[in-house]
């Protein structure tokens, strides 16, 4: 843990393409990859059901952190630990038991994280904090990609940081990060980094290479 990870989002990429897309991310080094549940309630967009989750963890040879921007994730969460899921994070803001949400994740085997939107107050998990392995601080208003970073975000990543203390949980940040911005998400204490149109605008390896030098 508090290890530099990037993680591509596959929302980002062109999933009728995956060959070219996302298979040589695996050559690249890339470990975990990000992959987005949107239920077009609590976010204004569809995408990835538990169905297709399964289905792309079958044949892509990546671990998969699912972000559930799901309300009542819990009847979610049991699809997606047998398909094999090795990290799934749950909004603070879409359901009423995150503890129980938590506690479900864990039990079931998997990483537990939970989400904050960019509205919600650091304090909102405090409760959590000795329950969860990871944190993911979203960087814009989630549902769609190819979104601006909201600068203020960087203070919100600082406080989150040391509210954690010497607890053992990643700092996770999703939205709008590329080569200009990465560093000072590091630099405020973020350490895992989902990169989705950045990512694959372009050529893959020179992408990644670009956001690995801004970080060193
Ligand atoms: C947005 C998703 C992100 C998205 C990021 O709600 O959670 O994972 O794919 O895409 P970019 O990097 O383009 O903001
Ligand atoms: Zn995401």
């Amino acid at each position: 843990m508090v290890n530099n990870e990037i993680m591509p989002s596959l929302f980002g990429a062109d999933i009728g393409n995956l060959q070219k897309e996302v298979m040589p991310l695996k050559d690249l080094g890339i470990e975990i990859l990000h992959v987005d549940m949107m239920d077009g309630s609590f976010v204004p967009n569809i995408a990835f059901g538990p169905t297709q989750v399964a289905d792309l963890k079958k044949i892509l040879p990546f671990q998969f952190d699912v972000h559930m921007m799901v309300e009542n994730p819990d009847k979610f969460i049991p699809q997606l630990v047998e398909a094999g899921v090795e990290y799934i994070s749950i909004h603070q803001e879409a359901t009423v038991h995150l503890l129980r949400g938590i506690q479900l994740i864990k039990q079931l085997g998997a990483k537990a994280g939970v989400v904050l939107n960019p509205g919600t107050p650091v304090e909102s998990i405090k409760m959590v904090l000795d329950e969860i392995d990871y944190v993911l601080l979203m960087t814009v208003n989630p549902g769609l990609g190819g979104q601006k970073l909201y600068p203020p975000i960087y203070k919100k990543i600082a406080a989150m940081k040391e509210l954690i203390g010497e607890r053992p949980i990643d700092i996770q940040v999703d939205g709008g990060v590329n080569n200009e911005n990465i560093k000072a998400c590091a630099e405020a204490g973020a350490n895992w980094f989902v990169v989705g149109s950045y990512m694959f605008s372009g050529n893959s390896a020179e992408k990644l290479a670009s956001l690995e030098n801004a970080l060193n």
